[in-house]
Order: structure tokens, then C-alpha cells, then sequence
């Protein structure tokens, strides 16, 4: 008896009588659990496989992205399809982890009291994009979504936006050199209707380009928002990948 005092094992009773040593091991216990997990999947290639299509938001593109975090449209709308029948019947393929690979912060949201935008691009015109986001209840009338008509009179704030693909670029999104040089020039360019897209298209395959706001006199906040719900869910193929498409 005398020795089992003694033993290794009577430390134990360090923490089981002092709440706060047992609570400080828990803690270190489950961060080695946590590190050993989690860490390895920041490193392993095959956590987010390659998808061909996917590539940076242009800079257009990522100003609307701005205003939607700006407005706070995350907290109605989930951008996540989920690989359930009744998901992928209503709102297409089910999301990739490629496909908002660079979308820092992500914006999966958690809350769908409106439905999931993923894959909204194209869905609508940009006319039905312009009145909804102006006054929701005259395109869907019994909407409860409010209205934005601050965004088609407000000029596009575009000083910031090379500095924002710096920052996304430390984050690892491939941003190169070239592409931010000509943050400005490409902006232009998927704005305007007469604009030369030919450096557009080769730095972001699939850019849409044109007035989106219906005005085509101002580059205002709504242009680069509905670029970039436009945009949403456009850039993957998926009739390459695989059947799953069919269900759409
Ligand atoms: C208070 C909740 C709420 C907020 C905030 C909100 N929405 Fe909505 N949204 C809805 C609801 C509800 C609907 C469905 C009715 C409708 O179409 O208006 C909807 C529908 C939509 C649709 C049509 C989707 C489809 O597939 O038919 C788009 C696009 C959209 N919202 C964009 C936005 C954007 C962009 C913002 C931010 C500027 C935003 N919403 C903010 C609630 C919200």
C-alpha cells in the first residue's frame, strides 16, 4: 500500500482533485489530437483536388464579392450545395472545395432564409438582377428580402482593389504580377460594352463582359455586384467531370 503512493500512477490525483490541472490537460491532450489531425490537411495536395475552370475572381468580379461581404447577403444566403437529392435537383451539381478555393473568407454561409446562390449565374438577367437587388418585391412579390437601391447609384470604389488581390495573393490565391499591374485596365475593360477584352479573356477565361447595371454611362456598385453573381457557379464544366451532371 505504502508504495503504491509512490508510484507513477498516484500523480494521477493531481488531476483529479484540482480541477484546473485537469482542465490544462485536456487542453494539451486535445491539441496534439487537433494538430495531428488538422494540420496535415493544410499540406496535403489531395485535400482540395484540382477542378479545371477554376480560376481568380477578376477584379470586377471581386469588388462585387466585396460588396456582397459588405451588405451582409451571407447571412440570408448560403453559397454550398450539398449532395442531397433534393439540393442538387433544385440548385444543380453539388458544391466542390475547389470551387471556393479562393474565396477568402469563404462565403458558405449558415443560414438559407433566401436560396443557395452557388450556382445563380446566368440563372437570371441582368435586367431581373438590377430590379430584385433595387426592390425585390417587384420582380418576386411576396419577397422578404430587403432592398439595395443604394448600389446602382453609387460609383465603384476601384482605388483599392490591386491592393486587395495583393492581399489575396499572400493568402495563395495565384494572383500573378501581370494581373494586378493591370487590376485597373481589366476592370475597364469587363465594364464597358466597346472595351478591348482580348487581355481580359487570356487572364480570366470565361469573363463576362459588358454593362450590368443598365447604365452604361457609370460603373457603379450594382455593375460589380451582378458581374458577380453572374459569375457564380459559371466556371466549372460539368458535363467533363462526371454523370452527376445529368441530374441538373
Ligand atoms: C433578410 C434576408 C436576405 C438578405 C439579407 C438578402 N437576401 Fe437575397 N433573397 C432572400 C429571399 C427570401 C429570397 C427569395 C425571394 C426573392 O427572390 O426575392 C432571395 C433571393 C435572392 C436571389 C434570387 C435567387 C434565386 O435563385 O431565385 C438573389 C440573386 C439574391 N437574393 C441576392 C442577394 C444579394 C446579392 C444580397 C445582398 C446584397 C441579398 N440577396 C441579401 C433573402 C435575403
Amino acid at each position: 500500500m505504502a508504495s503504491q503512493g509512490t508510484s507513477i500512477w498516484s500523480k494521477h490525483q493531481i488531476f483529479e482533485k484540482h480541477s484546473y490541472w485537469l482542465m490544462l490537460g485536456i487542453l494539451i491532450v486535445i491539441s496534439i489530437g487537433g494538430l495531428v489531425e488538422i494540420a496535415p490537411l493544410f499540406y496535403l495536395k489531395s485535400t482540395i483536388e484540382k477542378v479545371e475552370g477554376m480560376r481568380p475572381y477578376t477584379p470586377l468580379e471581386l469588388a462585387g464579392r466585396n460588396i456582397y461581404v459588405r451588405e451582409g447577403c451571407y447571412n440570408c444566403h448560403s453559397q454550398q450545395i450539398r449532395p442531397l437529392r433534393d439540393e442538387v435537383e433544385r440548385y444543380g451539381h453539388y458544391s466542390l472545395a475547389a470551387e471556393s478555393m479562393y474565396d477568402h473568407p469563404f462565403q458558405w454561409g449558415s443560414k438559407r432564409t433566401g436560396p443557395d446562390l452557388a450556382r445563380v449565374g446566368g440563372k437570371y438577367s441582368d435586367l431581373w438582377q438590377q430590379e430584385h437587388l433595387n426592390n425585390p418585391r417587384s420582380v418576386v412579390p411576396a419577397s422578404i428580402m430587403p432592398s439595395y437601391p443604394w448600389l446602382a447609384k453609387t460609383r465603384l470604389d476601384t482605388k483599392h482593389i490591386a491592393a486587395d488581390m495583393r492581399d489575396l495573393k499572400l493568402l495563395g490565391v495565384p494572383y500573378t504580377d501581370d494581373m494586378i499591374e493591370k487590376a485597373q485596365e481589366d476592370l475597364k475593360a469587363q465594364s464597358t460594352t466597346d472595351g478591348d477584352t482580348s487581355g481580359l479573356d487570356k487572364r480570366y477565361p470565361k469573363a463576362q463582359a459588358r454593362d450590368f447595371d443598365g447604365n452604361p454611362g457609370e460603373l457603379t456598385e450594382a455593375d460589380a455586384l451582378i458581374a458577380y453573381l453572374q459569375l457564380l457557379g459559371t466556371l466549372v464544366d460539368f458535363k467533363l467531370y462526371d454523370n452527376q451532371a445529368n441530374v441538373r
